[in-house]
This record gives structure tokens, C-alpha cells and sequence, in this order.
């Protein structure tokens, strides 16, 4: 629940319920999954802020193939396994401070129970029947394909691989819905959003024929059985969408509860862009044929993408929202992620590039305007000012740009231009900053007959920072309740946004907090990157495979006697250039000298080797090692977790001693 911090009531206007996509429980979100949230959560909050009713329903996606098959790679059920994921998922959801209402799991009973009730209900209406499917199956997407809708073989989705496979199965009449949905598009412009993807999904899919969906499965088990033949489980999508109206009471055999009658239909879905066709294709026409309303509007946004190279898990490179929140703060992350991302495009992040948003917009825009204006008020006025009303034109230019902004917002937000919205807020700041240039304050606070005009001065950037910052409040709230705290003042009233000149005086504290600390990158980046290293170190060293002693067939001392093994000292021992692994060693063995190149690299420094005595093979018939020609082995244990040992005579001995 929403601590109130509004200042005033503004009127409660109509109910408005939204929702995201629910995330697939197969391991911990990254940060472009973590920006739908972080998205959907400041509409919620913008809503609110307007006076909504708003209801947020987010969650989980927990059933399928492929968290069956993740479960039994980590030695758990497929209980188990969600509930750990479902878990962190929630967790990171908290941390970035997703405000929503209600959190689904797919795995919740009463929502399993309605998925059946909903499978059965469209079977007895005769839109599901049974049949058998052969096809290609794309287990990360859990998506069947026709030999000709494959693209060059692979998922058209993903582009990865797919399996054969032949199954008997329950399928949908999607055809029959075809037109009807096609109607439902042209009398309802606003259902597709942004409009491109409408026509997309009507070019692409629709106009060239809808087939009819496979709804079940029977090659694996995790997942709501289809209750008359439980040997089949209900396609994950047809499980997942109905969340939308599961999480709020529907009830399949009957009204459903009062909360579902106030909220359905939904007012928007927010969805990545990737999954646009299963909800603006799939889940209206499920819901057609189900009798229940359509939803109003389906926003399918861009993606955030790691900037700078593919994000890999082995790598250990792949961004997380505890991560950069535990180095920037919780708001700092929303803020980059929510401005990161133009409507129609992906978007980018790197750790460089959110240290250079906060230190070039948080820290020297919207923090330094903040701890100016309290800095001069406390020093020229003793914390308090009001307005003496000794207007000059500057003056009206600032109150136009300050209140014009609230529509500004208000139209960018309808249209879920969020990075827009935030940016007209920053105009306004700037704007402000900008005044203090203009106005001089430090120059009026010499000339005691300007004291008024200073009072003036300073209560407008003061009520300007008062309704920016309460304009942004939806986006990074906690920063923007400190910052008003720091005026004490609330956020204000959203119908009183556009009032500047509201309140009578304004008091700041005595005390100002640094809202965004500037970063400094190469700290922050030696730091970010040792933990790169050690992550990807971690990772590499849990998927090595354990190398066992292999068991080798028995010889004979003839067989062993074909290997010369001698004594030898090393005299000279350099890096191999280019390789991280190998060592150039020059060792003497008796009177010869040889060039011996080893990869025993990363455990010997070539200046801890001089001077040793190791045993090496002496008669290998010589290789060439990254161009260089190695005329002997050295002998090594190795442990089962790659650490290394060379072997050394126990006593010392000359070098060229022969070892049987
Ligand atoms: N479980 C399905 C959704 C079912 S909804 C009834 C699913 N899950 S997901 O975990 O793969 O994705 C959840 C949401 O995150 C989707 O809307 C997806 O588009 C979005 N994103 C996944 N990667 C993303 C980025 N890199 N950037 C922004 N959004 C991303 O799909």
C-alpha cells in the first residue's frame, strides 16, 4: 500500500487497472526485465497521482518445458524451483519499489483451478477439439511451428534451434475468431499501442490466415492438467494470459467476484514488444470466445539492451537491478531505465552510461538547483521566503515554462512516452537553473533596496522546484519526497499543479541533504569491473566439469620404458605473447639446453619458476606451440579443480638425472 503523501485530496475519478507481463520464473530477471516493471509502475503512480483508482496486478509465469528442465538440472521439483525464482523476482520487484497490488503466480491455486475451468469451458462450447500435431517445437519460446513457418530452419521468434515432434493434442479454432478480432482492431484504434505494431500483427498474421493453436501438451508434466485428461497439461500461454483476469476474481462458471466486476476490462497491458501477437492476437480472441470484454489497450514497448557487447552469463557481464541499485540507489536506476528508452525503439545501458545520466541530469540539473535554492534561501533570508510580488519578465517566462509543463506531462504520459514526460520535467529544472543565471541572486543580496526582489527571486524557484518535483514524483518518489521534504512541503495536489503561487511562504530546512552525489566513474568502474572478473571467475569454476583420473588400460614395463623421463633445471622462463596459458621455459638437463613451452601459465609466474628443479619428458617428438618449437614436457598433477603442481626431486640432484 501507497504511503499518502499527497497534499489535499484530488477527486477520486474513474478505476483504472493495469498490468505487466509476467515474468517466466527460469532465473533471475535482468535489468530489461526489471524496466517493464520499473515502467508499468510509474504509469501506476502517475494514475494514482491523478486521482485514479488504480489496481496493478504483476507476477509470475512459472509453468512450462523449460522450467521443468531447469528444475531437474539443479537437482529440485519444479516447485521448488519457482518458489526460489517466483521469490527473487518479487524481491527485486520490492527493491526497485514496484508499487503493484497484487502479485500472481501462475502456480496459485486459485488460478490453476480457473485455467481448468476455462479449458473446460471452451471445450464443451466446441473452440477446443482433439487432434494430433506434428510440428517443430521451440522449447525457450514454448511455441509450435509448421515446417513453413520455420525461418532458415530455426524458431521465427528466437531464432534458436527446434525439435520435431508429434504429439495428440487439443487445439483451438483461432479461424473462427478471425474477423471478428480484425472488426474489433479497425473500430478500436487505440487497442494496439504503438500503432505500428498494429499493423504488423494484421499484415503478418491475420491477413495471411490464423491456424488453429495447439492449447496442450502431454510430453512433459509441469504445468495445470487438462482436468478430463490429465495426461495433458494446458499450453503455458493460455495458462499465463488468463492471469490478467484470474488475479482479480474471475470465475468461469459464474459472475466472479466484485473486484473483477469493478476492474474488467483492463485499461492497458504493458508487454515487451516480443510478445505483442500473444496478446493482441491469442488473448483477445480467447477472451471472445470466453464472452468477457476485450481489454482496452495492449502497449508493447522496447527493449533495453546492454550497451557495449552481448550480455552473457558466463561472462559474468549480464546487468542486474540489485546490482546497480546497491552502487547508484534505487531511484537513480528507475530514473536511467525509464529515460533510457524512446517509445517506438530499444534502448541502451552500460554502467558508464547510467554514471554519466546521473551526474549530468540528477546531480547537475535537478540536485544542484535543489541545494542552490536552499543554500541562498537559509543565507539571505533565514530559511524562509514569500513572495513580495517584484515581478520582472523573467519572472513570467519561468512561471510559463513551470506550469505549461503539467499538460506537457499529462499528454506525453497518456501516450506512455514516459521518457518524454520526464524530460519536459528536466526542461523545467533547467529553465530554473537558468533564472538563477539570469536573476544573479548573490548580486541582488548586495543592494539592501533589492531585498524584496530577492525574496521574489527565490520563493519562485522555490515553487518551481515545489511542482517539478512533485511532477516527477512518480517516477523516482522517494528522492522527490526527500527533496519536498526539504521545503516542507508535500507533493502537491495534482488539480493545484498548475496554481504557481500557491502557498504563502515557504520554509527549507536547515540542514539539506546531497540528493545525487556526483559519481566518479573510475572508482565506480574498477570496482564494477573487479566484480565482473570475479563473477565470471565463480561462474567458470562452478561449470568446469570435474576432470576424474581417467582409468587407463594396464602396460607393461617394456611400454613405460619407452618414456625418458629426466631431471631438469630451469635456467630462463618468459610469458608466451599472445597466449594467456603458455610459458616459454628454457631448462638445462645435463649438458643440453632446451626450449620446453608449457601451459602452466596461470598458475606460475615465470619468475618463480627460475632456478627450480622439475622432471620432464625428454623424448616427445617436438611440437610447435604458438610458433615456438617445445622440445619436452614437464610433468604436473592437476587436482579436480584444475589446480596445478609440477614435480620436483624430494632431495636435490643434478639436472640430466634420469627418472625410472
Ligand atoms: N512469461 C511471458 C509473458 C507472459 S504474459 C501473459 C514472458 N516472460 S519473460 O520473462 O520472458 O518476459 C517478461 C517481460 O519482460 C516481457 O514483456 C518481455 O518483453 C520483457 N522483456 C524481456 N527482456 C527485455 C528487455 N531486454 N528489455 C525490456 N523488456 C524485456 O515473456
Amino acid at each position: 500500500m501507497m504511503k499518502n503523501i499527497f497534499c489535499g485530496e484530488t477527486n477520486v475519478k474513474e478505476k483504472y487497472y493495469l498490468t505487466t507481463a509476467i515474468a517466466y520464473t527460469s532465473g533471475k530477471p535482468h535489468i530489461g526485465n526489471t524496466y517493464e516493471a520499473i515502467l508499468a509502475d510509474s504509469v501506476a503512480r502517475f494514475k494514482r497521482y491523478q486521482g485514479y483508482d488504480v489496481f496493478f496486478q504483476t507476477g509470475t509465469d512459472e509453468h512450462g518445458q523449460k522450467i521443468e528442465e531447469k528444475a531437474k538440472s539443479a537437482g529440485v521439483t519444479p516447485k521448488e524451483f519457482v518458489d526460489k525464482v517466483a521469490d527473487e523476482i518479487k524481491g527485486i520487484w520490492d527493491l526497485v519499489g514496484v508499487s503493484y497490488d497484487k502479485f500472481i503466480r501462475t502456480t496459485d491455486k486459485d488460478h490453476e483451478k480457473q485455467v481448468q475451468k476455462i479449458f473446460n469451458k471452451l471445450y464443451e462450447k466446441g473452440d477446443i477439439y482433439k487432434g494430433s500435431y506434428e510440428g517443430w517445437y521451440c522449447t525457450p519460446c514454448e511455441s509450435f511451428w509448421t515446417e513453413s513457418q520455420l525461418v532458415d530452419g530455426k524458431c521465427p521468434d528466437c531464432g534458436r534451434e527446434v525439435q520435431k515432434s508429434k504429439e495428440e493434442a487439443y487445439f483451438f479454432k483461432m479461424s473462427k475468431y478471425a474477423d471478428r478480432l480484425l472488426e474489433y482492431y479497425n473500430e478500436h484504434p487505440e487497442f494496439i499501442l504503438p500503432v505500428s505494431r498494429k499493423n504488423e500483427m494484421v499484415n503478418n498474421f491475420l491477413k495471411p490466415g490464423l491456424q488453429d493453436l495447439c492449447v496442450s501438451r502431454s510430453t512433459f508434466k509441469w504445468g495445470v492438467p487438462v482436468d478430463f485428461d490429465p495426461k495433458h497439461v494446458v499450453y503455458v500461454w493460455l495458462d499465463a494470459l488468463t492471469n490478467y483476469i484470474t488475479g482479480i476474481g474471475y470465475d468461469a462458471d459464474g459472475e466472479g467476484s466484485d473486484l473483477y466486476k469493478k476492474l474488467w476490462p483492463a485499461d492497458v497491458h504493458i508487454i515487451g514488444k516480443d510478445i505483442i501477437r500473444f496478446h493482441t492476437i491469442y488473448w483477445p480472441i480467447f477472451l471472445m470466445a470466453l464472452d468477457v470484454p476485450l481489454p482496452k489497450r495492449v502497449y508493447g514497448h522496447g527493449w533495453l539492451l546492454q550497451d557495449g557487447g552481448k550480455m552473457s552469463k558466463s561472462k559474468g557481464n549480464v546487468m542486474y537491478a540489485d546490482d546497480l541499485v546497491s552502487y547508484f540507489g534505487k531511484d537513480a536506476v528507475r530514473y536511467y531505465v525509464l529515460t533510457a528508452m524512446p517509445q517506438d525503439n530499444d534502448g541502451l545501458i552500460s554502467w558508464e552510461s547510467v554514471i554519466d545520466v546521473i551526474n549530468s541530469e540528477l546531480a547537475n540539473v535537478f540536485g544542484n538547483l535543489v541545494s542552490r535554492t536552499i543554500a541562498m534561501t537559509n543565507k539571505y533570508f533565514g530559511g524562509k521566503v514569500s513572495d513580495s510580488k517584484v515581478i520582472e519578465e523573467v519572472d513570467n517566462d519561468l512561471k510559463q515554462v513551470v506550469v505549461s509543463a503539467v499538460k506537457k506531462v499529462t499528454a506525453k504520459m497518456d501516450e506512455f512516452k514516459i521518457a518524454d514526460a520526464i524530460s519536459e520535467i528536466l526542461t523545467v529544472f533547467r529553465r530554473a537553473n537558468k533564472y538563477i543565471d539570469e536573476t544573479m541572486p548573490w548580486v541582488l543580496a548586495k543592494d539592501e533596496s533589492k531585498s524584496d526582489r530577492l525574496k521574489t527571486v527565490l520563493y519562485n524557484l522555490c515553487e518551481s522546484i515545489a511542482i517539478a518535483t512533485s511532477l516527477l514524483y512518480p517516477f523516482i518518489p522517494d528522492t522527490c519526497e526527500k527533496a519536498l521534504n526539504m521545503f516542507n512541503l508535500n507533493v502537491r495536489a495534482f488539480d493545484k499543479l498548475e496554481t504557481f503561487g500557491l502557498e504563502d511562504e515557504i520554509s527549507v530546512t536547515q540542514n539539506p541533504e546531497i540528493l545525487f552525489a556526483r559519481i566518479d566513474a573510475k572508482v565506480v568502474m574498477e570496482s564494477v569491473n573487479k566484480m565482473i572478473e570475479e563473477r565470471s571467475a565463480a561462474l567458470k569454476k562452478q561449470e568446469a566439469p570435474v576432470k576424474e583420473a581417467v582409468k587407463k588400460e594396464q602396460i607393461n614395463i617394456e611400454d613405460f620404458g619407452k618414456v625418458e623421463l629426466k631431471v631438469g633445471v630451469v635456467t630462463a622462463c618468459e610469458k608466451v605473447e599472445k597466449s594467456k596459458k603458455l610459458l616459454k621455459l628454457t631448462v638445462k638437463i645435463g649438458d643440453e639446453v632446451r626450449t620446453v613451452v608449457s601451459g602452466i601459465a596461470l598458475a606460475y609466474s615465470p619468475e618463480y619458476l627460475v632456478g627450480k628443479k622439475l622432471a620432464l619428458v625428454t623424448n616427445l617428438k617436438p611440437a610447435k606451440l604458438c610458433g615456438i618449437l617445445s622440445e619436452g614436457m614437464i610433468l604436473c598433477a592437476e587436482n579436480s579443480e584444475g589446480k596445478l603442481a609440477f614435480l620436483t626431486p624430494e632431495t636435490d640432484i643434478e639436472d640430466g638425472s634420469g627418472i625410472f
